[in-house]
């Protein structure tokens, strides 16, 4: 693995990924491995959970990480995407970006001499699937279960079609008709899908996509980036709501899960993230394990 630009980068070692995180999970530090390693974060757009968990990870593994936002370096004033990187890679081990355009992410990744890591784009957050797969294989104990993703089919839910599709987890995207997935990403999930044996759906009727599911997913109705359409987006995601109701139709013992930050009251219920099958906390605390993972797997000697 080169960089991480998508989930399907890690597609020949997801699982040792995996691996590695459940042990950094038992032991945060395991002897500083990445002693003197610096990773540059350049952030576009706003972030708690994946700007405090880098910055900490690179810490605990003995290196450390420089929060950079976008605005504030030459590039918010229209250094372009190809000289900040040539300049910048050869100060530092790693990159982390955050960026309103994936292509401006692989565009990084070009003109890079180190590893590149997508923190979030309009396409992809390849971190957040990494970790959620690892939850969900944590409270399950195994990938053989039914996800319905119930929402927006956005770039969360594009990589974790992905992610499901390399694992052999079964994912449905319930959404409303004119807000799917990426169709060019929906394609490429069938294929890791085919040769998994995962099956991936995607269906407009709550009721329906979200029966016999063992996990319900949910992220926010208005992306970052979406807030011109907020009020329309409203009215379009009324009945996608994950509340008690939308609960019940699953599993009794699904699991709830959610990448943050959350709209209480839009697209989940205060209930909902309060109830026992609620597993958010857990899920926000892992993206500090798995990230450690695809750190080591990249900046490691
Ligand atoms: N889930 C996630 O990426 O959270 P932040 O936007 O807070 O980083
Ligand atoms: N879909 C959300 C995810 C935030 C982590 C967004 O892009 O704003």
């Amino acid at each position: 693995m080169e960089h991480l630009l998508s989930i399907t980068d890690a597609e020949d070692n997801i699982f040792e990924l995996l691996e590695q995180a459940k042990k950094f999970k038992k032991d945060p530090i395991m002897g500083q491995p990445l002693k003197s390693k610096t990773l540059a974060m350049i952030f576009e757009k706003a972030s708690t959970r994946t700007r405090v968990s880098f910055e900490v990870a690179m810490f605990h593994l003995g290196g450390s990480g420089l929060y950079l936002s976008a605005s504030d370096l030459q590039l918010g004033r229209g250094e372009i995407v190809e000289d900040t990187a040539r300049a910048m890679t050869r100060y530092v081990d790693g990159v982390m970006i955050r960026a309103k355009e994936h292509d401006d992410v692989v565009k990084f990744a070009e003109y890079s001499n180190v590893p590149v890591i997508n923190g979030l784009t309009n396409l992809e957050h390849p971190c957040q699937a990494l970790t959620d797969i690892l939850t969900i294989h944590e409270k399950k104990n195994t990938f053989k279960v039914k996800m319905a993703f119930v929402g927006d089919g956005n770039n969360v839910c594009n990589s974790l079609l992905l992610a499901a599709a390399l694992v052999g987890m079964d994912m449905t995207v319930v959404c409303p008709e004119k807000y799917g997935p990426n169709p060019a990403i929906f394609k490429k999930a069938q294929g890791y899908a085919q040769k998994s044996g995962s099956k991936l759906e995607i269906i407009s009727k709550v009721s329906e996509g979200v029966k016999d599911a063992d996990v319900i997913y949910t992220d926010v109705w208005v992306s970052m980036g979406d807030e011109k359409d907020a009020s329309e987006r409203m009215e379009d995601f009324r009945d996608y709501q994950v509340n008690m109701d939308l609960l019940k139709m699953a599993k009794p013992d699904a699991i709830v899960m959610h990448c943050l930050p959350a709209v209480r009251g839009q697209e989940i219920t205060d209930e909902v993230i309060n109830c026992p099958q609620s597993v958010i906390w857990d899920q926000a605390e892992n993206r500090m394990h798995a990230q450690k993972a695809v750190l080591y797997e990249l900046l490691k000697e």
